[in-house]
């Protein structure tokens, strides 16, 4: 046994405390060089609008807002100005001091942490000069440079200059710390479009890119089949000493699915500000073990929008407002109706996958069901409606429209099987479900292939395809390929497909490089084989 001693403290060593003096808890600017990599163009410049837009709103203004933006790549220099009201002399520091705002966070805005123009300027760019004018006041400047970040000292200057136009600020920024394209600059523009769409839309807001005016990018595009139409669950979250958080999470199929943009999943609006977009995270429903299951095509009509209003500081964002906190008590409140709604039209967008456009996409008006004060806690509440039921599976379906073929030549059951065996594979919760289905079809076709041979006797005589033969010809499918087209013609675009996907198998099976493959690639090469099937034995899909 090991002995453990441990010596005694005294009674005068534990009540004794001595003073030493301070330290100096002053920040020192380093701390700037960590907040450079958190933010983007896209998030920098959209911390800028957004303390326009609450500008705006605390002065509560009628008139529009207008935010110009001038990016110029040739000359990597970025222009934001706005006419929200500008800042006077005592709100300067405002503009400079990480902390520093005059928002209440218990107000309806965006800004709340007071740290976000500081960030934002100090992470774009090493030289930005802020000019402002709040009426009856004098037009100011301040310059936030490298050099002030490298000084110890945090005063900074600030300087009266001939007047701009009252109730301006207009942020230059350059020497900028990541290079701008032109490429940038579009997909900025789109960008833009999507995050301020709440605010654009009814011209409220008025935001101009490079001249350009920006369209409001708005994700209400919903389809509504009859019985199955969007539903908005709305309630009312009361948080004592704070404030109420107005909820509403609508959900619903699309009308503007976009196979390549992905643009399915939840997305979060606070305040009226787009925070995320279309996600698709176990946190709201998708995942292995959930009801909606793993993101895939087939789910890929079901779309929610979360909005929420209220105290800017009740909000689920992060700091500079570009993600959800999911572990935010409020997110947390929301999350099971979120997840119920998510599961409930992903479910639908699968058993309607055999006819979207006849039962989807084909009802493009309708009004959405609006459930009032829903039981967040209990997902009954949302009186969602039976799902309708699901279809005969593909399996006996294709084997009921082969059924007299299949008498004829039973050795195509195995074939019309491992079709169907694909399928259930695809809806299996296994994450290397797509490379088990590419081995699958592609084995499929090659079997095809060979049974074509085998047994149309008239087209390849047993003489000239031997057992012999057969082996030495298979070992090369593009030999199989050549010989059977000699007899049948197959489109040269199926049997691209073919290549393409036997070359992918072959690199799984022979290289030492893992090769992922996606839903979209397999839903590409099933289709081809099926095609190949149709010509080769005039199977129906
Ligand atoms: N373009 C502007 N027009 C008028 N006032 C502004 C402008 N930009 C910043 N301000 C003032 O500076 C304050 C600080 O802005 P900052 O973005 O640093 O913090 P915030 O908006 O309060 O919080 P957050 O860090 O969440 O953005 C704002 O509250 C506002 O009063
Ligand atoms: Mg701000």
């Amino acid at each position: 046994m090991v002995k453990v001693s441990c010596t005694r403290l005294t009674m005068s060593q534990i009540r004794t405390k001595t003073h030493l003096g301070e330290l100096d808890g002053t920040p020192k600017k380093r701390l700037f060089l960590s907040i450079i990599s958190d933010y983007d163009l896209v998030t920098g410049l959209c911390e800028l609008i957004d303390n326009a837009i609450d500008n705006r709103a605390v002065l509560g203004s009628s008139s529009p807002l207008k935010v110009v933006l001038e990016l110029d790549s040739d000359r990597q220099v970025i222009t934001i100005s706005d006419n929200a009201g500008g800042v006077g002399e005592g709100d300067l520091e405002n503009l400079v001091a990480p902390g520093a705002t005059n928002n209440d966070p218990l107000d309806e805005l965006i800004g709340v942490f007071g740290v976000g123009s500081k960030r934002a300027v100090v992470a774009l760019a090493s030289h930005s000069v802020i000019k402002t004018h709040k009426k009856g006041d004098k037009s100011y400047e301040i310059t936030i440079d490298d050099d002030w970040l490298e000084r110890e000292d945090w005063r900074i200057p600030y300087d009266a200059i001939p007047t701009i136009p009252a109730a301006t600020t207009s942020i230059l920024m350059s020497q900028l710390r990541t290079k701008i394209t032109d490429d940038d600059i579009t997909a900025l523009k789109e960008t833009l479009g999507e995050i301020y769409q709440r605010f654009t839309q009814d011209d409220k807001v008025r935001i101009c890119v490079n001249g350009e005016q920006l369209e409001a990018v708005s994700f209400e595009n919903w389809a509504y089949p009859p019985q199955y139409p969007p539903r908005v669950a709305t309630a009312t979250i009361s948080i004592p000493n704070t404030g109420v958080v107005q909820v509403s999470i609508k959900c619903g199929l699309i009308n503007d699915r976009d196979p390549v943009g992905d643009n399915y999943g939840v997305s979060f609006f606070c305040n009226d500000r787009l925070i995320a977009k279309h996600i698709k995270t176990r946190e709201v429903g998708y995942s292995v073990s959930a009801e909606a299951g793993v993101p895939h095509p087939d789910a890929s009509l079901c779309r929610a929008i979360v909005s929420l209003s209220g105290p800017a500081r009740l909000m689920p964002w992060n700091s500079n407002k570009s993600q959800i906190n999911f572990g935010d008590p409020m997110f947390l409140r929301i999350r099971d109706t979120i997840i119920s709604l998510v599961s409930h039209y992903t479910k639908l967008s699968r058993r309607l996958k055999r006819d979207w456009p006849g039962q989807v996409f084909q009802y493009t008006q309708g009004e959405p069901v609006i459930v009032p004060n829903v039981d967040l806690s209990d997902g009954k509440s949302l009186a969602l409606p039976p799902l309708p039921r699901v279809h005969k599976k593909k399996l006996e379906l294709i084997t009921e429209k082969n059924a007299s073929k299949l008498e004829r030549s039973p050795w195509l059951l195995g074939i019309v099987e491992s079709l169907s065996a694909v399928q259930l594979l695809r809806r299996q919760r296994l994450r290397t479900r797509n490379r088990l289905a590419l081995i699958l079809l592609d084995s499929t076709l090659e079997i095809a292939l060979k049974e074509f041979i085998v047994h149309n006797t008239h087209l390849f005589s047993k003489k000239d395809y031997s057992d012999a033969k057969l082996l030495t010809l298979f070992k090369n499918r593009s030999d199989v390929i050549i010989h059977v087209t000699r007899k049948i013609t197959i489109p040269k675009k199926h049997l691209d497909f073919a290549n393409y996907y036997y070359g992918l198998r072959c690199k799984l099976v022979h290289e030492r490089a893992t090769v992922d493959v996606t839903d979209n690639e397999i839903d590409a090469y099933e289709k081809s084989v099926e095609q190949i099937l149709k010509l080769l034995f005039k199977l129906k899909f």
